[in-house]
């Protein structure tokens, strides 16, 4: 039996080397994430039959490695097994499509108007965004949610060190990495002003400027997702939202809240949106916390300027009446878990394994 595990999977796909990923998970569970660019075939009851010909509708080249995928990684072994049997080499991913909510891939951004470097890591097995801003010899993380060690050596590999770590607001979907980032590279931890973290940070106010080597970082309070959520703008050119603005919609305001306070943080988004945000050359570039597809490893940035969004963008042209309306009639489920995540953010707390706790679709954005 042969298996590999989710960070070879990752490196194969980083250095693009030829592999077919085959997802053999039932349709309904690939419509919630996927690996990109990955096959499906709709076979998983007849591999958990041990049906013999249950991989025979697929054709597959003798010459290019396959790896199965399924959500923990023993029905995969089955798959991997038959494709083997048929002279292919075929590998099982360990651990299935949880083991894979860890992997990321990264791309480069330049932002026209700041000498500082911009590196977007996208977290592909769940979606979340986090960024380097490096200028000079320092680096400033926006919203860590991968293991430490991830940003500490695409900061070293620039000769950066981490100044700074950010979180643009208290995450419900997943664990902030920010303060054992911090603790390990000797970095401030800031956060928004508020009082619901307990560890140490330094509060982030309206106005606030952090500088990075020659770049500087502006903070705009946009509260609305969370009372608490703030947008950073580098060097007025690039900005950073978090999930208060995402490149097809705007962020949940239903989280940690009441029906009735759902409605008044949409009416605080649709401010934050048009009184502050929106107000921005339509050049700026819009950096968000989350994508809602799976990243391919393309190298491409998810980014897209203000103006752009202006007009993609629905939920961005209605009045506020209109868009509180719209936004509670669209809210998508409720990400699993969110309460205990919250809890073990405002504690500061990381958990030795948190694929369980985090693992489920990726629903932080309404269209
Ligand atoms: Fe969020």
């Amino acid at each position: 039996m042969s298996t590999i595990d989710a960070e070879t999977l990752r490196s194969w796909l980083e250095e693009g080397k030829q592999v077919i990923v085959l997802d053999i998970r039932l349709a309904a569970d690939r419509a919630t994430w996927a690996i990109p660019g990955s096959l499906h075939i709709d076979a998983y009851a007849d591999l958990k039959a041990h049906n013999a010909h249950a991989l025979d509708g697929v054709s597959l080249p003798a010459d290019v490695p396959v790896v199965t995928v399924c959500n923990s990684g023993y029905t995969s072994q089955i798959a991997s097994k038959q494709l083997k049997a048929r002279g292919i080499e075929a590998h099982s991913l360990e651990g299935g499509m949880q083991a894979w909510s860890l992997s990321w891939n990264t791309a480069d951004i330049s932002v026209p108007g700041s000498d500082a470097q911009v590196i977007q890591i996208r977290r592909v097995g769940k979606g979340c965004l986090s960024y380097l801003i490096g200028s000079e010899k320092e680096t400033v993380v926006i919203d860590a949610s991968l293991k430490p060690e991830v940003y500490m050596s695409i900061a070293s590999s620039h000769g950066w060190s981490i100044a700074a770590v950010l979180d643009t607001h208290i995450h419900a979907d997943h664990l902030s990495r920010s303060r054992v980032l911090a603790e390990l590279s000797g970095a401030t931890v800031y956060l928004p002003n508020q009082e619901r973290v307990m560890y140490a940070f330094t509060p982030l106010r309206h106005g606030s400027i952090i500088k990075i080597g020659e770049a500087s970082l502006m903070v705009i309070q946009t509260p609305g997702h969370t009372a608490e959520s703030m947008s950073y703008l580098l060097d007025r050119q690039a900005l950073f939202t978090g999930d208060t603005l995402f490149l097809q919609g705007v962020g949940r305001p239903d989280l940690h809240a009441t029906t009735e306070e759902t409605r008044l943080h949409a009416q605080l988004l649709h401010h934050s949106l048009h009184h502050h945000l929106l107000l921005l050359p339509a050049r700026t570039l819009v950096l968000p916390g989350h994508t809602n597809t799976p990243t391919p490893f393309d190298k491409i940035p998810l980014t897209a300027t203000l103006g752009d969004l202006r007009n993609k963008v629905e939920l961005l042209r209605l009045p506020e009446s209109e868009f509180v309306d719209a936004l509670v009639a669209r809210i998508p489920p409720v990400p699993p878990n969110h309460e205990r995540i919250i809890e073990l953010n405002e504690a500061g707390s990381l958990i030795e394994n948190p694929i369980e706790l985090e693992a489920g679709a990726n629903n932080c954005a309404i269209p």
